[in-house]
C-alpha cells in the first residue's frame, strides 16, 4: 500500500519538516505543562491521562502528514530532536526505537508485550500503558492466545501418539507456553516441540520456561537462519512431518518472493492432517503511525487478497487455506490444513 492511498495529503520537503517540528513543539509544551500540573508526575492517574492525550495528539498530527513507511525514518528524527528527552522515558517505545538487539520485534519486546510489562518511571509508565493499549500489541496478545488454544484443541482431538509442533521464528514462544499451560502432564507427554530462531537468547529464554513442561529431550531449540529453510535439505530436516507449524511475527518482514517460497515449504512439509498458522499484519493496523514515527518499526503489511495470491503462488489450493484474523481483525493469518489421508 503506498502513502497516497492512506492519505490524500502527502507533506513533503519544507512543509513536512515545519509540520513535524510544530507537532514536536506542541508535544514538548503539553508534557512540560503536565509535568507542572502533576507536580513532577506525582499524580499517576493525571500523568496517565495527560501523557496519553499529548502523545495521541502528536500521533494524529504525524499520521495526517501522509508520510508513511521508511520514508518517515528521517523526518522522525526532527520529532525526536525536540521531544526525545520525554519520549525515551517510555521503556517500550524507547526499546523499539533504540533496537538493542538490532531490530524492534526482538524476543524481549514480544515478551514484554505478552506479559504487559510497564516500567517504573512515572512518565515512562504512562507511555508504556499507552503502548500496551495500542491495537497492535493487543493483536499480538490475541494471536498468542489463539495459537495456544489451537494447539491445545489439536492435542485434545488427538489423544494418542506423538504430536510434533514446529515454531518458526519462535522468539519467546509464549504461544507454546499457553498451549502447555492448558494441557495435563499426560497430554503434554505427546508434545515434541521444535523452536527455530536465529537469536540464541530467544531460544534460551523460551527453553527455560518450556523445558520443565516438556522434558526428556522432547523440546529442541535450534538456532537457524530461516532463509535457509527454503533449501529443501534444511526444510526436510526441521519441518517435515510437523503436525503443526506456527509462524507469528516473521512474514511481516518477508518480501513476496521469500514469503511465497517459505509458504510453499510449509505446505510441502505438512503431512496429511497437518495444520499451519502463519500470521501477517494487515495495512489497516491503527497503530502504524505510532509504530513508525515513534519506534521506527516498519512492517510489510498484506491484505487478505494479497495473502490469497501468495498462497496460490505457493501452490496451496484455495480449499486448503483460509485467510482469517485474530479477534481485533488486524493481524491476519493463513490457516492451512492438509486433508487427512
Ligand atoms: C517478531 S518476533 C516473533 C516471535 C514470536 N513468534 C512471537 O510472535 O512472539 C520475530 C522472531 O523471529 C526471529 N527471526 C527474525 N529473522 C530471523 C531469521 N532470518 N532467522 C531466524 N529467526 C529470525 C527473531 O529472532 C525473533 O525472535
Amino acid at each position: 500500500m503506498d502513502a497516497k492511498s492512506l492519505n490524500h495529503n502527502v507533506f513533503e520537503g519544507d512543509r513536512l519538516r515545519q509540520s513535524v517540528e510544530s507537532i514536536a513543539r506542541d508535544l514538548d509544551d503539553d508534557l512540560r505543562q503536565a509535568f507542572r500540573s502533576t507536580e513532577r508526575w506525582k499524580d499517576a492517574e493525571q500523568t496517565d491521562r495527560l501523557a496519553s492525550a499529548a502523545l495521541q495528539r502528536a500521533v494524529e498530527g504525524l499520521s495526517a502528514t501522509g508520510c508513511w513507511g521508511s520514508g518517515n525514518r528521517g523526518p522522525s528524527q526532527w520529532l525526536w530532536a525536540i521531544a526525545g528527552d520525554w519520549l525515551e522515558c517510555g521503556a517500550l517505545q524507547w526499546r523499539a526505537r533504540s533496537k538493542p538487539r538490532g531490530y524492534a520485534g526482538d524476543f524481549e519486546m514480544l515478551s514484554m508485550i505478552v506479559t504487559r510489562e510497564i516500567c517504573d518511571h512515572p512518565l515512562g509508565a504512562a507511555f508504556d500503558r499507552y503502548f500496551q493499549a495500542q491495537a497492535a500489541p493487543q493483536a499480538v496478545r490475541n494471536r498468542t492466545k489463539l495459537v495456544g488454544d489451537a494447539i491445545g484443541a489439536y492435542v485434545r482431538q488427538h489423544p494418542t501418539g506423538a504430536i510434533r509442533v514446529v515454531s518458526i521464528g519462535s522468539g519467546p514462544a509464549w504461544d507454546l507456553q499457553r498451549a502447555c499451560d492448558q494441557l495435563s502432564p499426560r497430554q503434554r507427554q505427546q508434545l515434541h516441540l521444535i523452536l527455530l530462531d536465529l537469536d540464541p537468547a530467544a531460544l534460551a529464554d523460551a527453553s527455560s520456561r518450556l523445558e520443565p513442561q516438556v522434558p526428556g529431550g522432547r523440546l529442541q531449540p535450534i538456532r537457524e537462519n530461516l532463509f535457509r529453510l527454503t533449501q529443501p535439505e534444511r526444510s526436510r530436516r526441521y519441518l517435515d512431518g510437523a503436525d503443526i507449524l506456527v509462524c507469528t511475527g516473521l512474514f511481516d518482514y518477508l518480501d513476496d518472493d521469500d514469503a511465497a517460497a517459505m509458504l510453499s515449504r510449509f505446505w510441502q512439509a505438512l503431512p496429511a492432517g497437518g495444520r499451519a498458522w502463519v500470521f501477517n499484519f494487515a495495512p489497516h493496523n491503527p497503530s502504524r503511525a505510532y509504530m513508525e514515527w515513534i519506534g521506527n518499526w516498519y512492517l510489510i503489511y498484506r491484505t487478505a487478497d494479497q495473502m490469497d495470491r501468495l498462497a496460490s503462488r505457493a501452490g496451496i489450493a484455495p480449499h486448503q487455506v483460509q485467510i482469517a484474523a485474530e479477534p481485533s481483525g488486524i493481524d491476519l493469518y493463513w490457516h492451512i490444513s492438509k486433508p487427512a489421508a
